[in-house]
Formats: structure tokens, C-alpha cells, sequence
């Protein structure tokens, strides 16, 4: 590459989200808010990942719908297909295709190491399949097949992403100079959001109890009611300090929606209850998602607009993602077909 194409080089992102239900405020914070921003200053990629939601029984139908859902979720959320590459993850081959090469240049000492697959598969003891073993091998093949510079995530894939560096560095250090070594990028406040009900837990899609978790698309009066009944402490102190993990939690989430610092928000709360501050940052995250159910409500009905995206985005990501699986295959040894 020369110098001016350096300088002119936009950074490349790269991140995807499983359809395993509407999104919660913790992917939102986490992740999705972080996607939208960077559309203005990098070529971003991202996917719905939906090969990953296999590692979990899913109903074939119920989650046709969710796959769709969630595309226009995203949509509705401020990733634009105008701005971005967007896809559905099973739609472009070559993601699994690469997935099985990297899999033959990791250990399986490294993936027992995963905290991820440790809590699954103790949560799902009945079905510890191989695809939640391998899962990290596959987000790996999602990110070095676009060659990113960043991998804007929630705190929780951090190591991850990790991983899928660490095979890079090996598979180049075989082969030479085939993935870009990609650096996650994970926000400062909302890295690790909590459910409400039990803030030492991540807010979480698959938590059992509805009342810890606030899915974008929830009523105003709902999003009201979860954060009144928000678990906090005996204390009367509305300020960030450890081992407030309740309140800690609900002024990373009111920070995350107002843009106020954690000094401003003690500041505004000092002498007041509890029950204002919950009732504040309710009202503040319902009104930030207000808009989101509308654009969602449109979307969702057009079911050709929704196609023509992805099936757009698919067609592109699969010339993308071609041109390092082709090189990959020519690295490894194996015999391409002639040009046609
Ligand atoms: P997933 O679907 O579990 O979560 C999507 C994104 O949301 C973030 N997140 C959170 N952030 C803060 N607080 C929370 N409580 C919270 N819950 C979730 C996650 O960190 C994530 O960024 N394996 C991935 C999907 C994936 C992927 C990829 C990501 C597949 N291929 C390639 C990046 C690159 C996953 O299951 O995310």
C-alpha cells in the first residue's frame, strides 16, 4: 500500500449480534451504540450471527422470525445500509468454510480455557454440543475474513476476540502476512451492564426473570416499571463507589442515555430518594427508545425493503469475505479451481 492510500485508508469494523431475541439495553450500551457512531468514520461490517444462535436449541420457525426481526432491530437502532455492509451471518458460505480451517491451528486447551463455554455449558448441561466448544473459532473466521482494524464488543467477548488475534498471530506466523491483527473495542462506561433485578449478573436476553432485563423494543410504561422495582442497597447515597453494584449499574445506564458524568449525576441526585433516581433513569431510557419501537414498527412490515438488504448485503460480503478465504486455501495448499 503507498503512503497516500495509507493516509486515506478509513478504518475497517467489524461486529455482529445473535438473533436469539430482541436486543436488551446491555447490547445496546455495550455494543450497538458504538456501531452506529462509528458509520461516519469507518467502512463498518456487521452481521446477525445467526450460525452462533445454533449452539442453543431453537425453535426453526421462531427464529426465521427472530433472524428478520433482529435485521430490522439493527436498522431501527441507526445502522444504516447505506453507511454500512450488513448481512445475515448463514447467508455467505465462506464464514463457515474458514471457520474449519482455523479450527485445525487451535488447541483445544485454549477453547476449555473460554469462561463463555464454562458458564454455558454448565447452564445447558444437557446439550455441551461441539459447536459451543468450538463457537469462538467461528467468531474468529466472522472477523479475520474482513481483515478489521476493530471489533467494537461488550465487555463480555473480550476474550474472544482475544482468541481470534491470538490464531491470526499463529496462522501468520505459518503462512506470513494473511489476517490483519484486529484490537476489540469496548466502551468505557456500559462495558458490562447488569440486570436489574441482579446487578451481579450481565443484563442479559436469556435471564429468566423479564424484570432484570429491558429489551429496546419494550413499552415506555414497562421500561418504567422495571427500573422502579430495580434491586439497589439499604444505603441512601445515589454515587458510583464499589460495592454499590445496583446503583453503580443504573448510573452507568443513565449516563450511557444522557451523556451526564458519574460526578454531574451525583451532583443532580444529592438528597433525594432512590425512587426519584430510578423513576429519573426509567423515563430517561424510555424516551431514548421511543423512537427505535416506531422506526421498528415501520420496518418490520416491509418485508421486500428487508429483503432487498440483505440479500444486497450478502452478495457483498460474500465478494469481501472471498478474497481472503481464496488465500487462505492458496496458503494451506489446496488446489484452486481455474478462472472461469
Ligand atoms: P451477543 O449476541 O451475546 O451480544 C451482542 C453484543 O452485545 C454485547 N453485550 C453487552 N454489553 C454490555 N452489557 C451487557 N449486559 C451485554 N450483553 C451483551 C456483547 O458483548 C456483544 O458485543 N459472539 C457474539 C456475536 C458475534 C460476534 C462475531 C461479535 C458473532 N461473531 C464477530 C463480534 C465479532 C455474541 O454472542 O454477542
Amino acid at each position: 500500500m503507498g503512503e497516500a492510500e495509507k493516509k486515506e485508508r478509513k478504518p475497517v469494523i467489524l461486529s455482529g449480534i445473535q438473533p436469539t431475541g430482541i436486543f436488551t439495553l446491555g447490547n445496546y450500551i455495550g455494543a450497538i451504540r458504538n456501531w452506529e457512531k462509528l458509520q461516519e468514520e469507518a467502512n463498518c461490517i456487521y452481521m446477525i450471527a445467526d450460525l452462533h444462535s445454533l449452539t442453543v436449541r431453537q425453535d426453526p420457525a421462531a427464529l426465521r422470525q427472530k433472524i428478520l426481526e433482529c435485521f430490522a432491530l439493527l436498522m431501527a437502532l441507526g445502522i444504516d445500509p447505506e453507511k454500512s455492509l450488513m448481512f445475515i451471518q448463514s447467508q455467505v458460505h465462506t464464514h463457515a468454510e474458514l471457520s474449519w480451517v482455523l479450527s485445525c491451528y487451535t488447541q483445544f486447551g485454549e477453547l476449555s480455557r473460554m469462561t463463555q463455554f464454562k458458564d454455558k455449558s454448565a447452564r445447558h448441561a444437557d446439550n455441551v454440543n461441539a459447536g459451543l466448544f468450538t463457537y469462538p473459532v467461528l467468531m474468529a473466521a466472522d472477523i479475520l475474513i474482513y481483515q478489521p482494524d476493530l471489533v467494537p464488543v461488550g465487555g463480555d467477548q473480550k476474550q474472544h476476540v482475544e482468541i481470534a488475534r491470538d490464531i491470526a498471530l499463529r496462522f501468520n506466523g505459518i503462512y506470513g502476512n494473511v489476517f490483519r491483527i484486529p484490537e476489540p473495542y469496548i466502551p468505557q462506561v456500559g462495558a458490562r451492564v447488569k440486570s436489574l433485578a441482579d446487578p451481579t449478573k450481565k443484563m442479559s436476553k436469556s435471564d429468566e426473570n423479564p424484570n432484570g432485563t429491558i429489551l429496546v423494543l419494550d413499552p415506555p410504561e414497562t421500561i418504567v416499571k422495571k427500573f422502579k422495582r430495580a434491586v439497589t442497597d439499604s444505603e441512601m447515597e445515589v454515587v458510583y463507589r464499589e460495592g454499590k453494584d445496583g446503583i453503580n449499574n443504573l448510573m452507568t445506564i443513565y449516563s450511557s442515555v444522557t451523556g451526564l458524568t458519574f460526578d454531574q449525576i451525583a451532583h443532580d441526585f444529592d438528597g433525594k430518594g432512590y425512587g426519584d433516581f430510578k423513576t429519573a433513569v426509567g423515563e430517561a431510557v424510555a424516551e431514548h427508545l421511543r423512537p427505535v419501537r416506531e422506526k421498528f414498527a415501520q420496518l418490520i412490515q416491509d418485508k421486500a425493503y428487508l429483503q432487498k438488504c440483505y440479500t444486497e448485503g450478502a452478495e457483498k460480503a460474500l465478494a469481501y469475505s472471498s478474497r481472503t478465504l481464496e488465500k487462505v486455501y492458496k496458503k494451506v495448499g489446496f488446489v484452486p479451481l481455474p478462472k472461469k
